[in-house]
C-alpha cells in the first residue's frame, strides 16, 4: 500500500498552471457502451486512472478487444464471449455494473455480481434492475449474482424513483437496442450522462431530450462504431479550484469545462475566492479571508456530492461556522475523523456536518477510505503545518491521474513513498 507524504509550513501558496484530465465518470460508461456494437469505438482524452484499467480487464473478460496508446483507447466487442461481471471486479469497482444494460441488450443475457456496500453507503442497484424489468428483462438473484435475460427488450415508459447517474446510463444504453420507444423520466442530468448520450447518437442511437429530465429513445436494430472525446473531469477541476482557494494561491486550469462547474464556482466566489472563466480555462485566486457558508449536495446541476469532502477542507479555514448537508449518500463523512486528526473542528449529526473555522491544521498520519475523501486529505496536508502522510493512496489513484506530479508542478512538497 503506497503512501503520499506532504510537507508544508502551513502557508503554502500554490502557483502555476495545471492540465485537467478526461473524466473518469464519463469514460467508464463510454467504455461499457462499446459492448452495444460489433464495430470499433475510439475514445480520446482518456484519463489513465486505476478504474479505467479495472473496467478494461472486465471488458477483456467479456470478449472485447482494446488498444490503449497514451490517452487514446480503441475498443471492439466483435463478439461477446462471456456474459459475467465477477464479484471480484464489481467489488473493486461498483461502476462495473454499467455493463449490465449493454450486455443484456447486445446478447440477451447478463450475469453481474450484486455490488456490496462501500465506504460511502450501501449503494443498491434496485433502480437499475426495475428499469431493465420494465424493458422486459427477467432478473433473478442467486449466490450474490444477478442474472438478467431477455430475447429482445421492449420500449417502455419508465420513471426513476430517484435520480441515479448509473441507473440512467444503464437504461439508456439498453433502450437504444430495445424494440420501440422508451420514455425515461426523472433522468440524471450530469454532464457524464449527457456525454454518454452524445456518443450513443454518434453510434446511431436515436435519443431526444439529451441533458433533460425526460428523454425519448427510439430503439434501432443495431449500433455502429464512432469516435468520441471524453469531457474534462469536473471533479478533478473542482479539486484544484479548492486547492487554489485553500492555499491562497493562483492556479490556471487548462482543458477544463467551466460550464460543468457553475455551482462550485458560485460557492467559491461566495467564500471570497476570485474565479475567472475564459472558454476552456479557469483561473482561481485565493482570497486572504475565507467566508463560511452552508452547503447542501444535490443532483446536477446542484452542488456535487463528489466535491463535498474537498469543500469541507476549505470550510475548516473559513472564519466562522458552516453546515454541510449530504443528501446523496448516507455515509459520506468518513473523511471527518481523519480531518479531526489534523486539527479540524467538525461535528457530524445525521446527514449534517458542522464545520467551525478557522482552525490551523497540523500534519499527521491519516487514512484514506474512498476516492474523494483521500483527495480531501491531500488538500488538508497542503495547508497543515508539518508532515502529513496519507495512507492507502490506491483510492486516490482510482480517479486522479498523476495528482502528485500536478501538485508538485504548482509548488507543493509532495511525494509518493513506499508503505
Ligand atoms: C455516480 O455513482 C458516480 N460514479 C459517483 O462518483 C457519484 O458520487 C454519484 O454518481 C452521484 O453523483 C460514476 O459515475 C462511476 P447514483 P452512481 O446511482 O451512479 C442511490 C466518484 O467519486 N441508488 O447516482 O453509483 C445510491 O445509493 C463516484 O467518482 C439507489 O438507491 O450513483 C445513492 O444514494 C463516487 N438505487 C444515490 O441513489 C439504485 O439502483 C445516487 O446514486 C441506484 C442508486
Amino acid at each position: 500500500m503506497e503512501r503520499i507524504r506532504i510537507r508544508s509550513g502551513g502557508e503554502l501558496r500554490l502557483k502555476g498552471r495545471v492540465k485537467i484530465s478526461g473524466s473518469k465518470n464519463a469514460v467508464l460508461p463510454a467504455i461499457a457502451a462499446s459492448l452495444l456494437t460489433r464495430e470499433k469505438i475510439k475514445l480520446h482524452n482518456v484519463p489513465l486512472v486505476k478504474d479505467v484499467h479495472t473496467i478494461l480487464t472486465l471488458m477483456n473478460g467479456l470478449g472485447a478487444e482494446y488498444g490503449l496508446r497514451r490517452n487514446s483507447l480503441t475498443l471492439q466487442a466483435e463478439k461477446i464471449l462471456s456474459a459475467e461481471a465477477s464479484y471480484e471486479l464489481v467489488r473493486a469497482m461498483r461502476a462495473s455494473i454499467l455493463v449490465l444494460g449493454p450486455m443484456l441488450a447486445r446478447s440477451g443475457k447478463a450475469v453481474v455480481a450484486l455490488p456490496g456496500g462501500c465506504a460511502i453507503g450501501t449503494r443498491p442497484i434496485d433502480l437499475h434492475m426495475s428499469g431493465l424489468q420494465k424493458l422486459g428483462a427477467s432478473l433473478t438473484l442467486e449466490h450474490g449474482y444477478i442474472t438478467a435475460a431477455a430475447t429482445r427488450l421492449q420500449g417502455a415508459d419508465i420513471t426513476f424513483e430517484k435520480k441515479t447517474v448509473g441507473g440512467t446510463e444503464n437504461i439508456v444504453m439498453a433502450a437504444c437496442l430495445a424494440r420501440g420507444e422508451t420514455v425515461l423520466r426523472n433522468c440524471a442530468r450530469e454532464p457524464e450522462v449527457e456525454s454518454l448520450c452524445r456518443l450513443l447518437v454518434k453510434m446511431g442511437g436515436r435519443i431526444d431530450g439529451i441533458g433533460e429530465e425526460v428523454m425519448r429513445i427510439r430503439g434501432v436494430e443495431e449500433l455502429g462504431g464512432a469516435s468520441h472525446d471524453i469531457i474534462p473531469d469536473r471533479i478533478e477541476a473542482g479539486t484544484f479550484l479548492v486547492a487554489g482557494a485553500l492555499s491562497r494561491g493562483r492556479i490556471d486550469l487548462v482543458d477544463a469545462e467551466p460550464g460543468h462547474l457553475s455551482t462550485v464556482i458560485e460557492r467559491l466566489r461566495f467564500s471570497g475566492t476570485r474565479v475567472e472563466v475564459k472558454s476552456n480555462r479557469i483561473r482561481v485566486t485565493g482570497g486572504d479571508h475565507i467566508l463560511p457558508q452552508d452547503i447542501t449536495t444535490s443532483p446536477y446541476p446542484g452542488f456535487p456530492t463528489d466535491m463535498q469532502a474537498q469543500f469541507m477542507v476549505l470550510l475548516t479555514q473559513a472564519g466562522g461556522a458552516s453546515i454541510i448537508t449530504e443528501t446523496i449518500f448516507e455515509r459520506r463523512f468518513s473523511h471527518v475523523n481523519e480531518l479531526l486528526r489534523l486539527g479540524a473542528n467538525i461535528e457530524v449529526s445525521g446527514d449534517k456536518a458542522t464545520v467551525r473555522g478557522r482552525t490551523p491544521l497540523s500534519g499527521a498520519e491519516v487514512m484514506a477510505t474512498d476516492l474523494r475523501a483521500s483527495a480531501s486529505l491531500v488538500l488538508a496536508g497542503l495547508v497543515a503545518s508539518g508532515e502529513t502522510i496519507v495512507n492507502d493512496v490506491e483510492h486516490l489513484d482510482r480517479g486522479y491521474e498523476n495528482i502528485e506530479e500536478k501538485l508538485r508542478g504548482l509548488g507543493a512538497d509532495i511525494e509518493r513513498i513506499p508503505a
